[in-house]
């Protein structure tokens, strides 16, 4: 198999959501550039429009005009369809704004905790009524919140950001610490608003009073879907893939560093910063690729990527074992259970563990059916595999990609040239 060629993926997905948001939130105009438009980002559209929002139809190239932290009661309930990141992000500015209102989603996202966000904004003052499971549907009764210090009980971006944003809105100083740095998009872009954001190795604080202006985003590549590609030029028999203006921000590419350590050529040009985030051009070539562990400290930054890095793992020589990774539970599946039954049923070795998985490399070719539960990460990482030489692998739901990835077959056929 020859995988070559020049590709730019779509636009980061936790950008693309925070630039709604922000622009929404400041006063002036925004233009967003190269926007992932996903159905999880018109999630996030959809749900700031219920809330009074300019937000003009999803393009390449548009503008918001924010209507400062203003956002008004809405008339209907906010449906974040599969995603997380609306659901999360969404409730820390509702739980700070005089308004009540019930988040509804799918039946994938329905299942996910919300406890995690519902307990340090209760404890900002919001009020919070999940069902019996800590899912959706969940209603907020926000409203004025006060200062907090909270020690996240998981790493997680949503729930950081869920935090920070609450004492954005509120005007209250919230400082979150994190055993395990999470990616740092909402901080970043925070302060390249103008707010007064202080970041040190154990917690991010946002000061009381904060307040965000206009700015225009230039949204870089998804090092997550970028990530599928690059895997598959590792495990192409030749070629060089180059892959453009990915965001390379260091929260983000543990995945890429991976790789590497596993054996796989990648070089970084053209790296620049651009809107406060580092972007590169990385061109991947085929690399002789052996088993590698993944710890606690690491999962953060390469979270959405490990099903595909234990579909990887069953192409390189020897044992892969990734640890410390409970939260993929609790993702758009149960990432542990399903990327395990998945790969035996296509004639991989690999077992669960109660907190990640151990996949054993071989030649063999891999064959057969892989069911996804509807979560497009699923449905990418055994593509990618199925399109290595020698494998042969359905899919039972192609179209979930459109959650983050709508073009992904297309671009797939491309770059193997097929
Ligand atoms: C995201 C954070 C991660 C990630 C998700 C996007 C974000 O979730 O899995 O795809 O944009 O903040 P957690 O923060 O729950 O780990």
């Amino acid at each position: 198999m020859r995988v070559s060629g020049t590709l730019r993926v779509p636009g980061d997905k936790s950008i693309s959501h925070r630039a709604l948001i922000f622009g929404a939130l400041s006063d002036g105009e925004s233009r967003i550039t190269d926007i992932l438009q996903s159905a999880d980002v018109h999630s996030t559209a959809g749900v700031l429009r219920a809330l009074g929002a300019d937000i003009p139809e999803l393009s390449a190239d548009f503008t918001i005009r924010g209507r400062g932290r203003r956002l008004q009661q809405p008339t209907r309930d906010l449906d974040c369809g599969n995603s997380g990141t609306t659901t999360r992000l969404m409730a820390g500015v509702v739980a700070a704004s005089p308004i009540e209102a019930t988040f509804i989603g799918d039946a994938s996202l329905s299942r996910r905790p919300m406890g995690r966000v519902a307990r340090p904004l209760e404890a900002m003052g919001a009020r919070f009524v999940l069902p019996p499971h800590g899912g959706l549907p969940m209603t907020i009764h926000g409203g004025a919140l006060h200062e907090i210090d909270w020690t996240s009980e998981v790493a997680s971006a949503q729930v950081k950001s869920a935090i920070l944003l609450a004492g954005l809105v509120s005007g209250v100083r919230a400082r979150v610490i994190e055993a395990n740095k999470t990616r740092d998009h909402t901080e970043r872009m925070l302060d390249a608003r103008g707010a007064h954001v202080h970041v040190d190795d154990e917690s991010v604080t946002i000061e009381a009073g904060a307040a965000i202006h206009a700015l225009d985003t230039a949204v870089p590549g998804d090092p997550s879907s970028a990530a599928f590609f690059a895997a598959l030029a590792a495990m192409a028999d030749e070629g060089e893939l180059r892959l453009e203006r990915v965001c390379v921000n260091a929260t983000r590419i543990g995945f890429i560093e991976q790789l590497r350590r596993m054996g796989a050529t990648i070089l970084e040009h053209e790296r620049h910063l651009e809107g406060g985030e580092w972007v590169a051009d990385l061109v991947v070539t085929p690399g002789a690729l052996r088993g590698g562990s993944v710890a606690e400290r690491d999962v953060p930054s390469m979270v959405d990527e490990l099903p595909l890095l234990a579909c990887l793992a069953t192409r390189a020589v020897g044992e892969t074992v990734i640890m410390g990774a409970n939260e993929l539970r609790v993702k758009e599946s149960d990432r542990i259970a399903a990327t395990v039954a998945n790969l035996r049923a296509i004639g991989a070795t690999a077992d669960e563990l109660p907190d990640g998985m151990r996949v054993q490399g071989s030649a063999g070719p891999l064959r057969g059916q892989v069911v996804t539960h509807g979560d497009h990460r699923l449905a990418m990482a055994f593509g990618i595999l199925g399109a290595v030489s020698g494998n042969l692998i359905q899919i039972d739901d192609r179209d979930c990609v459109s959650v983050s990835y709508p073009d992904f077959w297309r671009d797939l056929a491309q770059v193997c040239g097929t």
